[in-house]
């Protein structure tokens, strides 16, 4: 298994760009099993997370191209033809977003078989809220043998309130949506960009659809999409991971390619404990000579403190003068990385949903192991800036959403590298 060797204490000087968003294009891959016309989708990030939704869709008979060399951000779906309507447990497992397939698949196919995903290392992640959704629309539900069966001759519009906010829902839903019936409303949605810019997809697709980033949306069902091409926005997680980067290693880093406004809270928050910020067009640049202060954090769903970004602040309250407590409001199990970050050196105490960590702590270098996708970028940062050589374990969580991540950095000064086998560079892969 990879591991990432990273020698510490280095300011990061000069740009790095951001890829597009995986939360993005997750959920604008599966929109394309809402119409038998090809869907091009630019700027997809070159993650493990992407490949394994090019391996679901393929399994279900879509035609899937990444592209590659200069186009190795583009991605043609096609699905004339839906052989099987179905996302087994071995996919699912590995990737929980699979289940974005669920209503896209009923309105289209009339029939959905989803395993349901099971536990996750930050929570329990049900999926109640997309059935519940799904029933609104006139689904028959069953659940058996692990797996979630949706019928729907053609769903009907519907009236929808999430109990409580949920993205992927959000998501789900609005796509199911866009094929039913008659009109729907959707209340307490989630605001996140992301939906937004599947929102925007599907708009382009044919779709009928008002308010997508506010908690109302409402969807004039269509009976047909079509075909389209659309750009994917940046990942605003990736581009506030090196903006945090540049203010703990005292650099001068210019992360572009991103979106701002997308960044509010992050930005907010970094400029409280002390870094300094500035905006240019679709860079940010943060220089971070100044000692920083600690500061207290609640994850919030959007446009509050991203969950995404909770462990990658927990590095920064560490190297903060005084006592940062950080609530995490998302999910119930989000503090893996904390048990490392003691390992090499943080003062943290962990109550339940509460984090309270005590700086600034010199930070050593030590072997750590990753838990999940944000842990292991929250590692990465503690390295860059703790004394010796740190070693990085199962560093393929941070594959599933960062594009080439030791490249990057190196590119601006890290002294990072991979070893184990490489990750495989791509050349023309087709369904
Ligand atoms: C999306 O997950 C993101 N994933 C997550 O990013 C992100 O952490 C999360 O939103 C919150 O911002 C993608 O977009 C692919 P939720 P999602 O449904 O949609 C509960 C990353 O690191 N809930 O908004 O699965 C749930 O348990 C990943 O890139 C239900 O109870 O999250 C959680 O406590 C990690 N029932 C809360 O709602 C449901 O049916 C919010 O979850 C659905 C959710």
């Amino acid at each position: 298994m990879d591991k990432f060797v990273i020698r510490g204490a280095t300011p990061l000087l000069g740009t790095v760009r951001v890829s597009g968003a995986k939360n993005a294009a997750l959920p604008a891959m599966a929109a394309a099993l809402l119409t038998d016309e090809p869907i091009i989708l630019e700027n997809i990030p070159q993650v493990r997370d992407i490949e394994t939704e090019r391996k679901l869709l393929a399994s279900m008979g879509a035609e899937v191209e990444l592209g590659y060399g200069r186009a190795q951000h583009r991605t043609t779906i096609s699905c004339h033809k839906l052989l099987s309507p179905e996302a087994p447990y071995d996919l699912v497992k590995t990737m929980r977003a699979s289940t974005l397939v669920l209503g896209p698949l009923v309105a289209r196919a009339g029939v959905a078989r989803v395993s349901l995903p099971g536990g996750c290392a930050i929570g329990a992640r049900p999926i109640d809220l997309h059935m519940k959704g799904l029933e609104c629309l006139g689904a028959s539900i069953i659940q058996e043998h692990g797996y979630i069966e949706a019928r729907a001759e053609r769903l009907r519009g519907g009236h929808i309130v999430f109990d409580r906010i949920t993205v992927t829902g959000t998501e789900d839903l609005l796509m199911a949506a866009s094929l039913a019936e008659g009109e729907t409303v959707m209340e307490n949605c989630a605001r996140e960009p992301e939906v937004a810019d599947l929102a925007a997809l599907l708009t382009k697709m044919g779709a009928r659809i008002e308010g997508a980033g506010t908690s109302t949306i409402r969807v004039h069902g269509v009976s047909k999409l079509h075909g389209a091409r659309h750009r994917i926005i940046p990942d605003r997680i990736e581009a506030g991971t090196f903006i945090i980067a540049g203010a703990l290693t005292a650099g001068d880093l210019m992360v572009a390619g991103c979106e701002p406004r997308h960044l509010t809270s992050l930005l907010q928050k970094l400029e409280a404990v002390g870094a300094k910020i500035r905006i240019d067009g679709d860079t940010v640049r943060v220089t971070g000579d100044s000692a920083l202060k600690a500061s207290d954090m609640s994850t919030e769903e959007y446009p509050g403190f991203p969950t995404d970004m909770q462990a990658q602040y927990m590095v920064v309250a560490t190297q903060s003068e005084g006592t940062s407590v950080i609530t995490e409001n998302i999910f119930e199990n989000r503090f893996m990385h904390a048990q490392e970050l003691l390992r090499m050196g943080a003062n943290i105490k962990i109550e339940g949903r509460r984090a309270t960590i005590r700086g600034k702590t010199p930070l050593s270098a030590a072997a750590v192991l990753a838990s999940d996708l944000r842990a292991s970028a929250s590692l990465v940062l503690a390295a860059l800036v703790a004394d010796g050589e740190t070693i990085i374990d199962r560093v393929y969580h941070i594959d599933r959403g960062y594009e080439r991540i030791e490249e990057k950095l190196r590119g601006v000064g890290a002294r990072m590298k991979r070893i184990g086998e490489m990750l495989p560079r791509r050349e023309g892969v087709t369904a």
